[in-house]
């Protein structure tokens, strides 16, 4: 399966799902990244490991002409599987109907617990004592789709958002090429919001 990589940042999931492909224990191949940061670490990263790696400015575009736009590059670089990997934008509702339950994101809760931004403070200012992630298929709400994975990690009395972070960071790693594995075994089914396994 062709994976579309979409990232914004320092990019270390999109690094541990390319490593995963290049050792080949994952069976997928990177068709192309993008990021809507030319600055971004893991674009930069994505170029060194020789992956096709491709941004564009918001500058003069609204958000439909924008993500159409990606849309555009992501099917012709013939991506089939759309791996959001810390991609700092919400995707509009066209961008979503291109690909129908073809869009993955990994969220660093359990979600549908503290969803959107800062999910490690919202988990830590809430005095909660498991968080974790989830991999879940995007629609077009926010960190609202079927949930495909989650792992559990327990939240430490001496935790800052950072050494919490890291730990959860470890999980995400592990289980995004695990639910992308699974996708591109095409073993499962939506039921409502179930993704039962077939
Ligand atoms: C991760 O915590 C991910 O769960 C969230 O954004 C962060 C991205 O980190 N969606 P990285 O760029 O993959 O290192």
């Amino acid at each position: 399966m062709k994976l579309g990589i979409l990232l914004s940042g320092r990019g270390s999931n999109f690094e541990a799902i390319a490593r995963n492909v290049l050792a080949g224990k994952l069976n997928a191949e990177i068709g192309f990244v993008f990021s809507n940061k030319p600055n971004a670490p893991g674009l930069a990263l994505a170029r060194q490991l020789g992956f096709r790696a491709e941004s564009l400015e918001m500058t003069g575009l609204d958000r439909a002409a924008y993500d159409a736009k990606v849309a555009e590059m992501l099917l012709n670089h013939g991506v089939e599987l759309v791996c959001l990997a810390g991609y700092m934008r919400i995707l509009s509702g066209s961008f979503v109907s291109k690909f129908p339950s073809r869009i993955l994101n990994i969220h660093p809760s359990l979600l549908p617990a503290f969803p959107g931004l800062d999910a490690q403070y919202q988990a830590l200012a809430h005095g909660v004592k498991v968080t974790g992630c989830t991999v879940h298929f995007v629609d077009d709400g926010l960190d609202s789709g079927p949930i495909l994975l989650q792992s559990p990690v327990k939240v430490f009395d001496h935790d800052t958002v950072e050494t919490l972070s890291d730990r959860i960071l470890k999980e995400e790693h592990r289980i995004y090429s695990e639910a992308i594995a699974w996708v591109s075994r095409g073993n499962y089914q939506i039921v409502g919001r179930r993704v039962i396994r077939t």
